[in-house]
């Protein structure tokens, strides 16, 4: 379990799968994501088993972001490990119940996750990417410190169009003197 002010992040349990269907195959909240379609409550229990078979593997870690004051599962936030020679994650972060959205929320949980890539399993850097014009998740990420490298162009298709994916990312180095 990590603990921040407003949200903690745990490991997912097979009961959450409800919490999770009641928000998940909304347009809403797919369209910046890469999911295209919707899923079944079977494949989102497949989803979470894998997610406890990744982590005893050592390849991915994937928490359930909890809001403290409703005791509420609200989101997931995950980090991959892309490359473990050079030490770098992939990290990606869904908060799938739209009440929640621009409370600062998903900044705290990517802090909490960006400690323990860098405090717990010692990566040396951690990217992620997004669609272009995901507003809210670039100006989430620039806030939490994280620095656009480049972009892939027209990586994504998304409503019809095709839109460049937005590259970002943060060295420890960086996170370690931000925090001091
Ligand atoms: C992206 C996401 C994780 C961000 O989490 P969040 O809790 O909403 O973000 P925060 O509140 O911490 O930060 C969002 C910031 O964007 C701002 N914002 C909101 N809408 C905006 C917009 N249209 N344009 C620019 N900024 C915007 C908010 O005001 C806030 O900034 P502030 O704290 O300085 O006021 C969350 O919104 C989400 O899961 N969205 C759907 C799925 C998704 O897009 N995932 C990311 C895929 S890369």
């Amino acid at each position: 379990m990590l603990e921040g002010k407003q949200v903690s992040l745990r490991g997912l349990e097979l009961s959450d799968v409800d919490e999770l269907m009641r928000h998940w195959n909304k347009k809403e909240v797919k369209r910046f994501l890469l999911a295209f379609t919707p899923h079944s409550i079977e494949e989102e229990r497949d989803w979470i088993r894998n997610t406890w078979k990744r982590r005893k593997e050592g390849k991915s870690y994937v928490f359930g972001i909890i809001l403290k004051s409703k005791n509420l599962y609200i989101g997931n936030v995950e980090v991959s490990i892309m490359n473990p020679i050079s030490r770098r994650g992939l990290i990606g972060i869904a908060i799938f119940n739209t009440d929640y959205w621009s409370q600062g929320l998903g900044s705290e949980a990517l802090e909490l996750i960006i400690d323990y890539a860098f405090y717990t399993l010692n990566l040396h850097s951690v990217e992620l990417d997004l669609y272009e014009n995901n507003e809210r998740a670039y100006s989430c990420y620039k806030k939490v410190g994280f620095v656009e490298t480049g972009r892939r162009r027209q990586a994504y298709f998304s409503d019809g169009q095709h839109l460049d994916a937005i590259v970002m990312d943060i060295l420890a180095s960086e996170w370690k003197k931000k925090k001091k």
